[in-house]
């Protein structure tokens, strides 16, 4: 094997979706610290502590404390080089946080066992499954009392409606808590014992052998009659099913105490995708083609007031990226000299030098590049296959405060809608401006950008629609639109109906069943 082939193969590029709170900062710390990338506990964490107060990052970023610098951490282990990328959530839940899906060849879900599977980590599974990403799941914070780990799993095959295999399961949980019962290696990690004690190996039969305190606990006999349970009644382990995102290994650990975390991070390894082969419009494009493609994902805007500088998120998706290597942007047929470029590590940015497919990098950004975009050398130009739209949920009427601005305002909101940072909609009737996004992080950008790069104070008011479904025939009456089910266009002309909650939808669909409405996300 080349060292290149070597090199894409050693690559493992994931997202971590959960719902706030649920233990992704801490699992991606002592991720961080198993690889070295960090020294320090609380670096991660820095948005809380202010570390990051100082940095030259957007300054909407800074006032929220959001810490743009983690959005993609890189670290390696084992032999392997690990790319995590950060799904923002809470107030800061994006569309960028579902694109960050697209640049990712699996996921790792984080459930806090008492909580179970919350409304954020839905969503987030959701587009996950409509790609076709691997999902690994851990279920968090074990030291602390939770629902039981079959009521657990019953909850996640239920509400995901996917087929799951426990690679581990819990021995007691809260202050009974003693520890894992490895089905994947076989054997027992006990927690809090000292490091020697930790692991305790099994026989065929799957039980300690000779004399242990464990066997005295009645919670191990329990365990034994549930992990019997599992392999008569559970479904059974098939690598190729977990790789086509069929089949969710589901880890029990508690990222806090560090426990569980280690293993988990093998196990991952040993089964997670290496970088996938990517759809475009001449087919799919393999990794380990040497010609360098890749496409923008994100951009990040503004995070030097004083430059104006943007960076462009890419995930390479074939080849090699050199510094300073020219490629073609597609869209344009355009060469560009790929001169200042950004890797991104958990507390700095550093100049990166090299990078393969699998990896993502930062490129500057003058305003050359759009969101989807994608970049490639070599006799062959294509695109890769465009961005899903995600469905939005909130809206804003949006009109300049001074009259006097038109020009600016309507320059300014066609190039953000054109780079991806909102979607717009005009009502068919009176051909107002409405915004749609799907957390209100992407409004207060807008506006922010709006005033500082194109000199233009907006208006903007909440509409009451939340639910937006487009409509499958064109041809409809424009009478049907009133404020409860508002019919638009979108800005590729396609009509849609905004609807104000979920009875206006239904109430819609029963007066008016020859109208066939579908919701964009359920597709592709
Ligand atoms: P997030 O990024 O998903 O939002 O979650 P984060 O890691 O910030 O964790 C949320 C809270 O849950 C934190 O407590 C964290 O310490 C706690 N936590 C994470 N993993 C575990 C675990 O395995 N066991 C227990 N018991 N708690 C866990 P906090 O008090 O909100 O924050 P902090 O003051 O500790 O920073």
């Amino acid at each position: 094997m080349t060292k290149f082939n070597e090199e894409v193969l050693s690559r493992r590029t994931f997202a971590i979706i959960s719902h706030p709170d649920a233990g992704k900062t801490t699992l991606t710390e002592k991720l961080l610290l198993f690889g070295g990338a960090i020294r320090d506990a609380g670096t991660v964490k820095g948005k809380k502590t202010g570390k990051f107060a100082t940095s030259d990052w957007m300054e909407i970023e800074k006032q929220r404390g959001i810490s743009v610098t983690s959005s993609v951490m890189q670290f390696d282990y084992d032999g392997f080089r690990v790319n995590i990328l950060d799904t923002p959530g809470h107030q800061d839940f994006s569309e960028d946080t579902y694109r960050t899906l697209t640049a990712v060849d699996s996921a790792v879900m984080i459930i806090d066992s008492a909580k179970g599977i919350e409304e954020q980590t839905l969503k987030l599974f959701k587009v996950c499954r409509m790609r076709g990403i691997p999902i690994f799941t851990f279920i968090n914070k074990l030291d602390r009392e939770g629902r039981t780990p079959l009521e657990l799993l019953a909850e996640l095959e239920e509400v995901l409606g996917i087929e799951s295999y426990p690679m581990n399961w819990p021995i007691g949980m809260g202050k009974e808590f003693l520890g894992i019962y490895d089905r994947h290696h076989n054997r027992i990690e006990q927690f809090r014992v000292e490091e020697e004690q930790k692991f305790v190996s099994l026989n065929e039969d799957g039980e300690i052998d000779g004399v242990h305190p464990l066997k005295d606990s009645p919670l191990y006999e329990q365990t034994l009659e549930e992990i019997m349970l599992l392999n008569e009644a559970g479904n059974s382990f098939s690598a190729e099913r977990v790789s086509d995102g069929d089949l969710i290994p589901v880890f029990f650990g508690s990222a806090l105490t560090n426990f569980g975390v280690q293993t988990f991070l093998e196990s991952y390894l040993e089964f997670a995708p290496v970088p996938q082969a990517r759809n475009s419009t001449t087919g799919k494009i393999d990794p380990l083609s040497t010609d360098f493609s890749g496409f923008i994902f994100k951009i990040q805007a503004n995070m030097n007031p004083a430059h104006r500088d943007r960076i462009a998120f890419l995930r390479i998706c074939s080849g090699k990226f050199e510094r300073g290597m020219t490629v073609t942007l597609s869209r344009t047929g355009k060469p560009i000299k790929l001169a200042q470029s950004t890797q991104f590590m958990a507390d700095d940015r550093s100049t990166v030098n090299e990078a393969v497919a699998g990896d993502i990098i930062g490129l500057y950004d003058p305003g050359t590049y759009q969101i989807g975009d994608t970049i490639v050398t070599g006799k062959d130009q294509f695109e890769y296959e465009r961005l899903p739209q995600f469905t939005p949920e909130l809206f804003v009427r949006v009109t300049a405060k001074n009259v006097m601005k038109q020009k600016h305002f309507h320059k300014g909101i066609q190039q953000l809608v054109q780079e991806g940072a909102i979607q717009l909609f005009k009502t068919v009737k009176t051909e107002e401006y409405l915004l749609g996004a799907v957390g209100q992080l992407q409004f207060e950008v807008f506006e922010h950008r709006m005033r500082n790069e194109y000199n233009v104070e907006v208006n903007m008011e909440r509409v009451g629609s939340k639910i937006a479904r487009w409509i499958e025939n064109e041809d409809i009456n424009e009478n049907l639109s009133n404020s409860r089910s508002l019919l638009v266009h979108d800005r590729y002309d396609k009509k849609a109906f905004l609807f104000e909650n979920d009875f206006a939808l239904r109430w819609f669909q029963e007066k008016n069943p020859e109208i066939k409405l579908y919701n964009p996300m359920d597709r592709s």
